[in-house]
């Protein structure tokens, strides 16, 4: 099937490769020149595992081609999906600018039947609304007469295991008020053998709101619990363990820490209490799981300032700067807060991330950039583990704490079995980990 994608970003790039690699021809349009440029010679902008190797195939084969122009790719494709960015307002709610910029673009180049997916993550009632562009948008020359379809097909893939996750879905949701939509939608996805949700638009946009939010809420969930293990002196992981167990709860995402971050969480369940507010609901819940977030970053730097005592001029090394593993992107990354509070009250940080510190350098100023782990970790008073990557979890820890000013290390992410880490010589904390009295 000829297929367009607008917005050629993580989500654009991973889904347009994959429907290539899948059998489609596939054109992925960004109005970003630079990052097209970019892509036609093969650099891809953002690190994800696995995806240069499949553009490349993908390119050869010519099932993927890069364009600026929604036009080209208009007129070529009998489905195209949208995958611009929805960042939130200052009141939280989803800025749908680029959304309806593209539908009324897509509109005024179509000469035939379209089918137009919302990819990007929008509030309910969307659907309707690009409807309307659309149609109010349609070429005059044929008053208005083409046919076109809108759907829904959110997208449920994290960023790291981008290509796995859409490659080997645990289901596809499909929101479409057409016979016709459905089918077609149905066709594209054939080939990964899943189980597809049909729904109707508002539902299937429903889903996509209840799933990111049901997930930061069980992380949530775990944060508080940890909070409660520091205070009476239980262990967090054996918690999370025993109540994993129990297939009503499930383990995933019981991962308590330093709270989430990402372009997701942190954007979706605001547009989700907006959404609630605007339609005279107020979802206490959901703005109680954001403040527990903020709590846990704001509680880090608590602890590291108890045990530091004066912050002003302390050395303090951080591993990891991305907002998870595998991945270099850094926005709403839990590294920006705690590393800004730190910094507040006058610390030094010597930071390296594997592959996230190009972009960190354009948020984070002031910060030492390292080389290595070991760098990070010379002269310091103190480690901090931000982002669990693997190649943290096999460092020479003997080498690290020799040579540090102090042997003391903060894990956000309970990558470090405690137990170890003190037969090593460090001090541990981690979170929820044994009690405020034993930390
Ligand atoms: P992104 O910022 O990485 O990519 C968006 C791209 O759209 C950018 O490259 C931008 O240049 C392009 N763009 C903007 N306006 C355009 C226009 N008029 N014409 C052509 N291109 C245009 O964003 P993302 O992380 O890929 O997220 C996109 C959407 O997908 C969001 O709604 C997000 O919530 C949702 N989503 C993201 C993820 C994820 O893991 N990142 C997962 C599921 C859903
Ligand atoms: C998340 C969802 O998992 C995807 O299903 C969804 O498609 C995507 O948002 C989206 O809508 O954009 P992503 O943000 O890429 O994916 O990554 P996650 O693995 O969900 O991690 C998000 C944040 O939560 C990270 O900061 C991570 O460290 C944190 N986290 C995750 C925890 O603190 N504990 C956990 O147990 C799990």
């Amino acid at each position: 099937m000829n297929i367009a994608i607008i917005g050629a970003g993580y989500v654009g790039l991973v889904t347009g490769v994959c429907l290539a690699q899948i059998g489609h021809r596939v054109i992925c349009v960004d109005n970003d020149e630079k990052k097209i440029k970019a892509l036609q010679k093969l650099k891809i902008p953002i690190f994800e595992p696995g995806l240069e190797d499949l553009v490349r195939t993908n390119i050869k084969r010519k099932r993927l081609s890069f364009t600026t122009s929604i036009k080209d790719a208009a007129k070529k494709s009998l489905v195209i999906f949208i995958a611009v960015g929805t960042p939130s307002k200052e009141d939280g709610e989803a800025d749908l600018t680029y959304v309806e910029n593209v539908a009324r673009e897509i509109a005024q180049n179509m000469d035939a039947y379209r089918l137009i997916v919302e990819k990007s993550t929008v509030p309910a009632a969307t659907g309707k609304r690009i409807e309307r562009t659309v149609r109010l948008n349609l070429p005059k020359k044929n008053n208005g007469g083409i046919e076109f379809d809108v759907a829904s097909n959110p997208e449920f893939l994290r960023e790291g295991s981008a290509i796995s996750d859409f490659m080997h879905p645990d289901r596809v949701v499909i929101g479409v008020e057409s016979k016709r939509a459905e089918e077609i939608l149905r066709d594209i996805y054939k080939p990964l053998k899943t189980t597809i949700v049909v729904t109707d638009i508002n539902s299937a946009e429903m889903i996509k709101h209840a799933s990111n939010s049901f997930l930061a809420m069980k992380i949530s969930f775990i944060n508080a619990v940890a909070q409660i293990c520091d205070r009476i002196g239980a262990d967090v992981l054996k918690v999370a363990e025993g109540m994993g167990y129990d297939k009503r709860i499930g383990r995933a995402f019981l991962n308590a820490g330093i709270g989430y971050g990402g372009s997701c969480f942190p954007k979706d369940v605001d547009a989700f209490v907006r959404l609630s507010e605007k339609n005279g609901y107020e979802f206490a819940l959901l703005k109680e799981v954001r403040s527990i977030n903020e709590f846990q970053k704001q509680s880090f730097v608590k602890l590291i300032e108890d045990k530091l005592w004066i912050l002003k001029d302390k050395v303090i090394g951080v591993l990891g700067l991305a907002f998870k593993p595998e991945t270099d992107d850094m926005r709403s990354a839990a590294s920006i807060d705690i590393i800004k509070g730190l910094q507040a009250q006058g610390a030094k940080i010597k930071a390296y991330d594997p592959v996230a510190m190009d972009k960190a350098k354009e948020i984070l100023k002031g910060v030492q950039f390292c080389k290595d782990a070991y760098a990070a970790a010379r002269g310091s008073d103190c480690l901090l583990l931000i982002t669990e990557w693997e190649i943290f979890k096999k460092l020479h820890f003997k080498r690290i704490k020799n040579s540090m000013k102090h042997p003391m290390i903060f894990d956000g992410r309970n990558m470090y079995d405690k137990k170890t880490m003190e037969i090593l010589g460090f001090e541990y904390f981690g979170m929820g980990r044994g009690g405020i009295h034993g930390r």
